[in-house]
């Protein structure tokens, strides 16, 4: 072998190894993701080792320094699992709770809310939540399963129906005394039950009322704060977001007070699941904690994480925060915004979304469909012009909506058009109605029976919502993220 030759094998070598050397890091390096600092609401949620957090519908436990989290994992044949974090940020896989496995009752089943609480007398956690057959929501159950060890599987106990009443959306509540409670939307979910448990937590003890009837309330969460509970609780629109509302009371057994709006319209895209206590050296925070459920891919659902701010004994408030941090030692939470550029709008009349008709690029006609987070076709941008009039820019095109004078819509390049002038007129009830500068017409969405999604016209403009709904009204929702 030449001198050269040896040398340029020498350098072959050495390439290699430092090529290996780096890969092998890199790789290292991907497998730890390094400890987040904050909760970022919107964001994709994964676990310490990166994996997606798969717990829905979740419940919180504090046991020494853990907080445990439990909630529905829809993944292969698991239906409940555990994670657990010492700061509320950074979550730890722990275990399946419940799988198809664990029963043969639940070999088809759908499991959904899932909520834990640990009994001190028979020294067992005590999981309730609701059961159905994958196939429908008719069954409408509640079920028991219990454990020894918080991150063991439970063993499934019973499905039943509360004291023979239908029962869906649920949630538990352990109150100071020790006494424990479970409710549950009911009456095809018109009505919302609450029960008093027997002392060993398995079996309901008695009825302790029926509240908000035929007002259509699910997702209930339940709190308690110096001599007040309150409830938080959401409309009946399936996995679409809606207006959570909240009631107070002294007793658990009521009166109750009405239902009060909070947070915004579509409760930040959020659905209640929990109400976290965070108690501290210096206070006690309690953070809203809701799912985005996401309606056109369960799997991209997400969780939400706001602070509850109490203006009075029993007024909360709940704003939009970007991010969250819990110090809790001290039980106070530090938030972080950011301005929202995006927003998504949304159809009073048909709850769709605004978005270019899919089929017509060509024309651009302006459509409406069903939510989905990951649709970049439903996302807005609104630029204010001057006297409160704004343009209404479509993300993804670029482009415009602009009115046309035959009453319909389009998407079109930008123009110095009165066309493309939009005046956002706020109803009473925080939603928008949106009249053309140009032709003085309102934004009007009109179902067309043959097309697959609802389209958008202008009509004539009436101040209420007229008699065929909401046809006029429109949500400008920031998209929270
Ligand atoms: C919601 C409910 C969820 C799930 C969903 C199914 O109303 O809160 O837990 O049941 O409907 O559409």
């Amino acid at each position: 072998m030449k001198r050269e030759q040896i040398r340029r094998l020498f350098l072959h070598f050495f390439a290699v190894m430092a090529a290996c050397i780096l890969l092998t890091g890199v790789k290292a390096q991907a497998q730890i993701p390094s400890l987040k600092t904050s909760i970022i609401n919107g964001s994709a949620e994964t676990d310490m080792k990166g994996n997606p957090i798969n717990a829905h519908g979740g419940g919180f436990l504090k046991i020494g320094n853990y907080y445990y989290l439990i909630g529905e994992n829809r993944q292969k044949n698991v239906l409940v699992s555990c994670y657990r974090s010492t700061d509320l940020i950074n979550w730890e896989f722990r275990g399946d709770l419940l799988t198809r496995s664990s029963d043969s009752e639940l070999k088809n089943a759908n499991i959904e809310r899932p909520k834990v609480i640990y009994n001190e007398t028979t020294k067992k956690f005590v999981m309730w939540m609701h059961y159905e057959l994958s196939s429908d929501y008719s069954y409408a159950r509640a079920a028991v399963a219990t454990s020894d060890d918080i991150e063991k599987p439970f063993t499934w106990l019973k499905s039943f129906q509360p004291l023979d009443n239908m029962s869906r959306d649920c949630n538990l509540y352990k109150d100071t005394d020790g006494k424990a409670y479970f409710i549950s939307s009911t009456r095809e979910n018109r009505d919302m039950n609450l029960y008093e448990l027997t002392k060993d937590y398995l079996s309901i003890k008695l009825k302790v009322g029926t509240f908000w009837v035929d007002a259509q309330r699910e997702a209930p969460a339940i709190m308690k704060r110096g001599n007040y509970y309150f409830i938080l609780t959401s409309f009946c629109t399936g996995w679409e977001p809606n207006q959570a509302k909240y009631a107070w009371s002294e007793s658990l057994s009521g009166p109750w007070s009405g239902l009060k709006d909070i947070g915004s319209p579509t409760s930040y895209n959020s659905q209640p699941t929990f109400i976290l206590p965070i108690a501290g050296e210096k206070t006690t925070s309690y953070m809203y904690v809701g799912d985005r459920w996401d309606p056109a891919l369960y799997s991209n659902s997400r969780s939400i994480y706001l602070p509850l701010t109490f203006e009075n004994d029993t007024t909360i408030k709940m704003d939009w925060v970007k991010k969250v941090i819990p110090n809790l030692a001290t039980g106070e939470l530090v938030t972080q915004d950011e301005p929202q550029h995006q927003f998504r709008i949304k159809s009073k009349w048909s709850g769709e979304y605004l978005s270019l008709q899919s089929n017509q690029s060509s024309t651009a006609n302006v459509a409406a469909y069903k939510l989905g987070y990951l649709k970049p076709n439903l996302r807005w941008e609104i630029f204010p012009s001057n006297n409160e009039l704004v343009r209404i820019k479509h993300v993804q095109t670029g482009k415009y909506l602009e009115a046309e004078e035959n009453n319909q819509t389009r998407l079109s390049d930008e123009k110095k058009s009165d066309l493309q002038l939009w005046k956002e007129i706020r109803q009473k009830d925080g939603w928008s109605k949106l009249i053309n500068k140009a032709t003085g017409k309102a934004l009007t969405i009109e179902r067309s029976k043959n097309r697959k999604a609802e389209l958008l016209y202008t009509s004539d403009y009436s101040k209420e919502y007229d008699a065929n709904y909401d046809k006029q009204g429109f949500l400008l929702a920031p998209v929270y993220e």
